[in-house]
């Protein structure tokens, strides 16, 4: 495995361009110290990767990823971002599937796939994003519409790609609305998850699972502990440096 856990991620969203992007950095930089049990990784808009990338300097602990990526290497592809350019303005993780991407944007499971591939091809590790809406959720549809979105994805991962291959589970009735899953919903899920990934993958038993949906200081402690959550995933308490920094520095 290329990173170690727990996971803490932040995603940036559409916040933070090249200059807030670097004054970000200075304070999460002296509110955060490196530590090597854990794996933090920042999410900025694409237009900021490079200037984070160049504002961590030396501190290599910390990994960039990139929210969203065409599957195409290059071409006439407007707006686009590929998996190669990602990298080479310094992610080393590519966000894929995001309920905003899916619910805003149209983006659909057979994209979801083929993002994947193009990440993994690029040497980038994949979190792909999974979760239910609300409906979803009372209709008692949420096991099975995150095992629609995660079977076609795994079910074409060779075992190597595995080793640099997340979730995220984000029920999307949690994200950005203050509601979060209390650690048993997580627990339960994120152990629903985990059977079909054992079922599916020779090394499913070591993809880790990382939660997100309003996750704040107050909460990431006991969200981290609850069962088979190996990581978690920050919208907004990813913008504030010394929230994110207490986050990073939660003990499970
Ligand atoms: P939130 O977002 O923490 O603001 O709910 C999480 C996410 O969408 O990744």
């Amino acid at each position: 495995m290329s990173f170690r856990t727990p996971i803490i991620a932040g995603n940036w969203k559409m916040h933070l361009g090249p200059s807030q992007a670097r004054e970000f950095i200075t304070e999460f930089l002296a509110a955060y110290q490196p530590r090597d049990d854990r794996t933090v990784v920042l999410f900025p808009p694409a237009v900021s990767l490079e200037a984070v990338h160049h504002s961590i300097g030396d501190r290599r602990d910390l990994r960039l990823g990139v929210q969203h990526l065409h599957w195409e290497a290059e071409g006439a592809f407007t707006g686009e971002t590929s998996a190669a350019m990602a990298a080479d303005a310094g992610a080393t993780f590519a966000l894929i599937g995001h309920s905003e991407r899916r619910h805003l944007f149209g983006e659909t499971i057979e994209e979801t796939l083929r993002k994947t591939q193009a990440a993994l091809a690029a040497g980038l590790s994949a979190v792909l994003c999974v979760g239910e809406t609300l409906q979803e959720r009372r209709d008692g549809r949420a096991e099975q519409v995150v095992a629609d979105q995660l079977l076609p994805v795994i079910r074409n991962l060779s075992s190597a790609d595995a080793g640099n291959f997340a979730i995220a589970y984000e029920p999307v009735w949690a994200i950005g609305t203050g509601e979060t899953a209390s650690p048993a919903d997580a627990a339960a899920m994120h152990s629903s998850i985990r059977a079909v990934l054992s079922r599916e993958l020779p090394s499913g038993a070591a993809v880790p699972i990382l939660y997100g949906g309003s996750v704040k200081p107050a909460n990431a402690g006991d969200l981290l502990a609850a069962p088979e959550v190996q990581g978690l995933l920050v919208g907004g308490a990813s913008l504030k440096p010394a929230d994110f920094a207490m986050i990073c520095n939660v003990s499970p």
